[in-house]
């Protein structure tokens, strides 16, 4: 049985019920086969789990699709029953930010400020806050997200160590189309000309993970990387392409490695990434 609930009094209340140890999943809704991972993920490794459908308006910006961001709650509902989740919290934006937006906000400290934050501005103060309050509300054992959103994850996993935050934090590998597109909320706003100019995002981490495999460099990584991106369908606009270490802490000269790659095809945003091990140095 999945329990919905609305208000923080009523997750305190079904939090109390909970036994043994509890995961999170915490979603904007729109709830996809990659989030269904997420799910299951939880549902294997934790004895009970609490799912999260909140769209944090803290965490876009002016121009971004905050109004338009889909809502589905039953369809969410659905995925979340069949995914076995015990507690599904929903609540309103008064309802999690009853004074308004909260004046005291996490900083995700410099590399906040690269990368996704470089483009998005105040992006993960507002992912921070809101994913810090969701865990205070919840008091999970463990908190799962996906790896899609490497940067995300990266910055959790430092939050909850840097403050001492008494969560362990479980990435999940990405669930990807046949085809290597990225499974994404954002993904049902392309058209299907700009579905296959997105694809040029997963097409640039497979050449540079096969690059890798084949002995080649840092540079040559990049290259080979590039070199697919431009040779995929007209309509994607490259945002970054950049190799770092897997915590994104710049240039890996060899071993493990992350190649990141953030694009727009037409007004939709869309980010990719993948590990890769670098041959080394000889
Ligand atoms: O990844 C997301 O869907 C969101 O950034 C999160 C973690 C639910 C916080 O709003």
């Amino acid at each position: 049985m999945t329990e919905l609930v609305h208000t923080r009094a009523e997750l305190a209340a079904a939090r109390a019920g909970l036994t043994g140890t509890v995961g999170v999943v915490m979603t904007m809704g729109a709830l996809h086969a990659g989030h269904e991972t997420l799910l299951r993920a939880a549902r294997k490794q934790a004895d009970q789990v609490i799912v999260t459908i909140f769209v944090n308006p803290l965490q876009f910006g002016p121009n971004e699709d905050f109004d338009r961001y889909p809502r589905t709650l039953d369809a969410d509902l659905e995925v979340c029953r069949r995914a076995g989740a015990d507690v599904v919290f929903a609540p309103s934006v008064a309802e999690m930010y009853p004074d308004g937006q909260p004046r005291v906000r996490i900083d995700p400290g410099p590399l906040g400020a690269d990368l996704e934050g470089q483009s998005r501005p105040g992006f993960f103060h507002g992912v921070l806050t809101v994913v810090l309050k969701l865990l205070q509300l919840t008091r999970p054992d463990l908190a799962f997200f996906g790896e899609k959103d490497y940067q995300q994850l990266t910055l959790v996993r430092r939050m909850a160590r840097d403050l001492d935050v008494p969560v362990e934090v479980v990435g999940v590998p990405t669930v990807r189309e046949p085809d290597g597109l990225a499974l994404s909320s954002r993904n049902r706003y392309l058209s299907p000309v700009e579905r296959e100019a997105a694809l040029s995002l997963s097409a640039a981490l497979r050449a540079g993970a096969e690059a890798a495999d084949a002995g080649r460099d840092a540079g040559g990584v990049l290259a080979a990387a590039h070199a697919a991106f431009g040779a995929g369908a007209p309509g994607a606009q490259l945002d970054y392409l950049v190799l770092t270490d897997p915590d994104l802490e710049p240039g890996p000269v060899a071993g493990p490695a992350r190649l990141l790659v953030a694009a727009w095809v037409g007004t939709t945003r869309l980010i990719d990434n993948a590990a890769i091990r670098l041959a080394p140095r000889s």
